[in-house]
Parts: structure tokens; C-alpha cells; sequence
């Protein structure tokens, strides 16, 4: 009995290890996303990332693949994914060099200063918001021709195909999907007028299909970019639009060209970051906040701890400030780059910082403020098997846009127009009060806050990152490096890890709801901070790929979205 009795607890204890060394391997797998040898596709769909990926394996390039992702995201991810919005691209080539490209949306020539104001000189509720007047000329094609023109390997048919054939034979809807177009469903039918495609009867599990975005995008790959400018596309959409009220015109389309321009590239610690230059605002503020926490050391303060969290929002509250003031359309304004990102007048911006109590907001005030912007963008990252790496950003602004669908085309129309200031110092329906430098005139680009970015360390590629979430875009690109860099975090923990995000203005630090130890957002309240745990559920929705020290990707899929890491 007694042996029986030893048996059976001997039995007992192995079972129990047995278990543990299971939980232990799969926690230790769980800690590193996808791993792959040569090249990485991570983006908002697993549609997406698959053709992006397969397009590489049969020998296309980043740029090719960019063109293939980014059509199947407007395919599988109308959300954010467009034919009808605009974005950014920052690339680094095996070689070491890097580039942008700049393909924002622009305000079409008939667009004055006031065309969102009334006679009093106030602001006409969601005119820039909703509908046709909210649109810009649309430059994804432009940006997506122009970048796989420039560096691509394989022709537009080939690149096309998989997406065309996604949008014939259709899509799987997932629950997150499901929840976001009831969620928008009444917007929709409101400025359409109608029922379309995306309807509140879509339910988790069925197939979309959507055969008029196959067309337009077999026209494409047919006729190449002009037929969105100047071919049968370009005709539809301006005849649809301007049914619909809207200024713009043929020669809006015909005129509209994305643009190269050299990216914002800066140093922090041993790491080179690469991002967005105006008309974004994320490359500048990345490097001013960088800049002012580098003199601290966060890793002796710890992953999220009070004095971390103190040094990087007082750094943020000061960049923001000089966002709202400074930043717009370059090839309009004059921005004082050389300043802003210099390292003696940012050391004087945190110079009056104390771990004591926050600096009050009204003394780093430049005067004008900025608020929030739209959280509904896209971002997705690509690294070659030749050794390229891009990361792009691209978005309709607001959830599905200006809500407005071409049903004739298959897609959604941007509301960019709301990311100028309709009235410098008044809030648009967002909230975002700008100045002068955002301010409309025909053919200039809105201010943005989409912050692709490529980070080498030590002279060698080392990840490429960026994120939705309007103004929040750039602090989460910002904790997403440091929780690599500073905080040993795998690629996979740095983009699930709990986001904070502070913008000057309002005075308050958002915080991810449940994330945070309760004790820490006592002590943040302690010191006067104003926490703010209700804004948003999530802060940002990070893509990103890291090159391992033994030359292996990781990729790091935000959990937050259905997002998915393909590689080989
Ligand atoms: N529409 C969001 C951004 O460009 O920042």
C-alpha cells in the first residue's frame, strides 16, 4: 500500500513538472513574435502581410511588396487601408542609404483659408470632417507607382494580381471588424444616403467580397497610375464627387504628384533614427523628445516607472508645444528645423524640468495649442530578403474617412481636409486648434502626425516601426524604441507593452486603461499630474520588424488589432 501510495505521488510530481516545463517553454515562445530567416511582412491584416510576403518570395522587392500590402489592406482593412487617402514612406536600402516619400493628400486649387467658415467667421460643424467637402486629392496610387517606379523589380501585373483576386474571391471578416462597421454603420448610411458595402449585416465569419474594387484595381494594373489621375477612375471619381457638392475638379487629379524628400535622421545613444519629415510632424518630434530624455537614464528608472514616465512626458508636453506652433507644409512655410532639433535649445526647453512636480503647461506654452487628432490609420513594416527595409504609414484620417464610399470604384474618400486648422485657434471636430503654418491654401499639404521610422544601431539596420493613433502615433513609436533600447524588451513585448501619451494640451497624461499599477497612477497624482485612463482604450497599434543579433527577424504584431507578422 505504501509503494502504491509513493507511486502514485512520484506519478504526481512528474505530471505536475511536466505541465510547468510546458507552461515555461511556451511562455519563453511567447515572449519573441514570428521569427524568420530572410524577410518579414507585418501589417493590420493577415490578407495583407501574406500577399505582401508572397510577393517577395517570388522575388519582388519591399517596394514591390509595399504596393502589393497596401493594396490589400484598402482591400481587407477599408478602415484605414485606401485607395482614396495618402501616407508616407521612409526606406533603407541594404546599402545603408535612406529616403521619403512624401504622398499626403493635398487641398484641391479651389480651397481658400476660411472654406470652413461661416459668415461670422465660425467654424461650420463637420464640414471638414464629413462628406465631399472633407477631401483631399487622394495621393496613395501616386505614392505606391512612384516608389515601386523608383526602386521595384517586378511588373504591376504580377504585383496586382493576389490583390485583385482577394477582392474577387473575398475576405473573411473578423470580430473586431464586425464591431467596427456597426460602430460606424449610421455615419455611413447618413452621408451616403444609403446602405453600402460595408453595412452593420456583416457579421464575424463572412466573405466579403467587393468586384467594383477589383475593377478599379484591374484598371490600374492595366493603365498604371494615370488611370487613377487622368483615366476612366480619375472621371468617375470626379463626377461622383462633385454630385456630391465637392470643389474638386480633373485638374486637381492631374496635377497631384507625390514627392521625395529627405527624411528627419537623428542619434540617440548608439542607435541612427530615420523618420518622417514635415509635412509630417512625427521625424521632428521623435528627435526633439529623444533628444531631451537622452541625458537621463531610463534604465536605472525602470519600464514604466514614475521617474521614467516624468522625464518622457515632460520631454512630450515640450515637443508638442512646438508642433502646434511651428510645423506645416514645408513647401509652404518656413520651419526653423535647425533649432528645433538642435541640442542646446532643447537642453534649455527641459531646463526648468523637476522629478518634483510637473512643469506647469502655461510656462512651456509657445502659445498656440495643439489637441487630438483622428486615431484611424494604418501602418505596416517590410524588410527584404536583399536586405531593404521600408515602413509606411497610411491613412483615410478618421475611421473609413469621410465616411463617403464610391460604390462605383469600392472605396472610401479621405477627411484629411480636417488635419489643416480650419481656424487658427479653434478646435476642429477633433479638438486640434492650430496656427498659421496649418492653415489652408490650394494645393498644400495638412500637418500630420504619421511617424514611419527605420532605426540602425551601430551602422546596421535594426528595426523598422510605426503605428496608428493621430497625435498619439509619435509617442508610441518613441516607447515602442526605448522598450527595445532601454528596456531589453523582444520586439513582440516592446509593441504589446502598456502606452502613455502626453501632448502639452490638454494637461493630462492618457493612460491605457488596466495597464498600469494602480499605486503608480497615485504617485503620478501625487505630483499633480492629471491621469486620464478614460481617453482611449488603446494608445496607438504598433507594426514593427527587429533584426536579431544572429541576423534573424522578429516581428512584433500589435495585439491590440488583428494585426499579423508573415516571414520565411
Ligand atoms: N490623419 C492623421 C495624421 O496624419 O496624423
Amino acid at each position: 500500500m505504501n509503494r502504491l501510495l509513493l507511486l502514485c505521488f512520484a506519478l504526481l510530481i512528474s505530471i505536475s513538472s511536466c505541465k510547468k516545463a510546458e507552461k515555461q517553454s511556451s511562455s519563453t515562445i511567447n515572449k519573441r513574435g514570428l521569427i524568420a530567416k530572410k524577410a518579414m511582412v507585418v501589417s493590420a491584416r493577415e490578407e495583407a502581410s501574406k500577399i505582401g510576403a508572397d510577393i517577395l518570395k517570388q522575388g519582388g522587392n519591399a517596394f514591390d511588396a509595399m504596393m502589393a500590402t497596401e493594396m490589400a489592406l484598402a482591400v481587407a482593412y477599408p478602415y484605414a487601408g485606401n485607395l482614396g487617402g495618402g501616407g508616407f514612406l521612409v526606406y533603407r536600402m541594404a546599402d545603408g542609404t535612406t529616403g521619403a516619400l512624401d504622398y499626403r493628400e493635398k487641398a484641391p486649387l479651389a480651397s481658400t483659408k476660411d472654406m470652413y467658415l461661416d459668415g461670422n467667421g465660425d467654424v461650420i460643424k463637420n464640414l471638414s470632417t464629413v462628406g465631399s467637402m472633407a477631401v483631399g486629392i487622394p495621393g496613395t496610387i501616386a505614392g505606391i507607382f512612384e516608389a515601386q517606379k523608383r526602386f521595384g523589380k517586378l511588373d504591376i501585373a504580377t504585383i496586382l494580381k493576389p490583390v485583385i483576386a482577394l477582392a474577387n474571391n473575398g475576405y473573411i471578416i473578423t470580430d473586431k471588424q464586425e464591431k467596427r462597421i456597426a460602430h460606424y454603420d449610421s455615419m455611413i448610411r447618413a452621408v451616403n444616403e444609403k446602405e453600402v458595402l460595408y453595412n452593420n449585416n456583416l457579421k464575424a465569419g463572412d466573405n466579403l467580397i467587393n468586384t467594383a474594387l477589383a475593377e478599379t484595381l484591374q484598371r490600374i494594373s492595366e493603365n498604371g497610375r494615370d488611370e487613377f489621375y487622368n483615366g476612366e477612375t480619375a472621371k468617375k471619381l470626379v463626377e461622383f464627387l462633385q454630385k456630391r457638392g465637392s470643389i474638386i475638379t480633373l485638374e486637381d487629379l492631374a496635377k497631384y504628384k507625390a514627392k521625395w524628400r529627405d527624411p528627419i535622421s537623428f542619434q540617440y545613444d548608439d542607435l541612427t533614427i530615420t523618420s518622417m519629415s514635415p509635412p509630417s510632424s512625427g521625424g521632428v518630434c521623435l528627435n526633439q523628445i529623444m533628444s531631451m530624455i537622452e541625458p537621463f537614464d531610463l534604465k536605472d528608472y525602470g519600464h514604466n516607472s514614475l521617474k521614467a514616465i516624468q522625464v518622457i512626458v515632460e520631454a512630450e508636453k515640450r515637443a508638442y508645444a512646438d508642433r502646434s506652433y511651428y510645423l506645416g507644409d514645408p513647401d509652404f512655410v518656413d520651419i526653423p528645423m535647425e533649432t528645433l532639433t538642435s541640442h542646446i535649445y532643447l537642453q534649455d526647453r527641459m531646463k526648468n524640468f523637476s522629478f518634483k512636480n510637473p512643469t506647469p503647461v502655461d510656462s512651456i506654452s509657445h502659445g498656440d495649442i495643439v489637441g487630438y487628432e483622428s486615431d484611424e490609420t494604418t501602418h505596416y513594416s517590410i524588410v527584404d530578403q536583399f536586405g531593404n527595409a521600408i515602413s509606411v504609414t497610411t491613412t483615410l484620417n478618421g475611421g473609413y474617412g469621410s465616411k463617403l464610399y464610391v460604390d462605383e470604384l469600392g472605396f472610401f474618400l479621405n477627411n484629411e481636409m480636417d488635419d489643416f486648422s480650419s481656424k487658427p485657434g479653434e478646435p476642429n471636430y477633433y479638438g486640434l486648434i492650430g496656427a498659421e503654418a496649418n492653415s489652408i491654401a490650394p494645393e498644400k499639404r495638412m500637418l500630420s502626425s504619421m511617424t514611419p521610422t527605420i532605426v540602425e544601431k551601430d551602422g546596421e539596420l535594426y528595426m523598422s516601426v510605426g503605428t496608428p493613433g493621430g497625435s498619439t502615433i509619435i509617442t508610441s513609436v518613441l516607447q515602442t524604441i526605448l522598450n527595445v533600447h532601454e528596456f531589453e524588451l523582444t520586439m513582440q513585448e516592446a509593441v504589446n507593452a502598456p502606452r502613455f501619451h502626453n501632448q502639452w494640451l490638454p494637461d493630462e497624461i492618457r493612460m491605457e486603461p488596466n495597464s498600469f499599477d494602480a499605486d503608480l497612477i497615485k504617485d503620478l497624482e501625487a505630483l499633480g499630474y492629471i491621469v486620464n485612463i478614460k481617453r482611449t482604450p488603446v494608445i496607438g497599434k504598433v507594426d514593427g520588424i527587429l533584426m536579431l543579433d544572429d541576423g534573424t527577424l522578429e516581428g512584433g504584431a500589435d495585439k491590440r488589432g488583428d494585426d499579423t507578422a508573415v516571414g520565411f
